[in-house]
């Protein structure tokens, strides 16, 4: 069995920054850094770090079900989002998600920071922006723009402080 396992689902790369990053740090060579992938068994660990990118304010199917395999183990979340990740955001994708865990786990936690966003979802508001919705539209905008700057080396630090208070 290994001591640590990071598995990640990451559509566009930044989550799979983050769980690169958390990898690096790691002590020792038992530990393993794997895109999800439920067709490929789940490697056995003590210690598992479980990141997504958030999709509709939760995890994707396939996190969910691999949360739902992992029993008596030490599980930590992470993930990057499109949005400002403020507490009360940060809050809400954490219990939407944790209830794919067993309770017979040891929880420790969820660390989430911004990610890049993809040229679609610009051009989606663009579309929409009209005279009513135009202040609601144009923070969405300003915040695409501040999106394409994560994760930063600041959002990394972070996630990376985050994993080592946790092994
Ligand atoms: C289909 C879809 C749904 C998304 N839903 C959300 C969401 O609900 N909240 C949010 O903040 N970001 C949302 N995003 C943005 C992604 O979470 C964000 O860009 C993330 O960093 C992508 O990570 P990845 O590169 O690891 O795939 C969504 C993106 C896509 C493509």
């Amino acid at each position: 069995m290994l001591e640590y396992a990071v598995l990640y689902h990451s559509e566009t790369g930044n989550t799979a920054k983050i769980a690169s990053a958390i990898f690096s740090q790691l002590p020792g060579k038992s530990k393993d850094l794997m895109q999800i992938n439920l067709s490929e068994p789940i490697p056995e660990a003590a210690v598992y770090f479980v990141g997504f990118s958030v999709n509709r304010g939760t995890c994707c199917m396939e996190v969910a079900d691999l949360l739902s395999e992992l029993h008596e183990k030490k599980v930590s979340l992470f993930a990057t989002c499109g949005a400002n990740p403020i507490p009360e955001y940060i809050k809400e994708v954490e219990s939407k998600v944790k209830v794919w865990l067993d309770d017979d786990n040891e929880y420790c936690g969820f660390f989430l920071c911004q990610g890049r966003m993809q040229a679609k979802a610009r051009d989606r508001w663009e579309g929409i922006r009209n005279k009513e919705n135009a202040r609601h539209i144009d923070a969405m905008l300003r915040n695409f723009e501040e999106a394409k700057l994560h994760p930063s080396t600041e959002d990394l630090k972070n996630a990376i402080e985050f994993a080592k208070a946790r092994i």
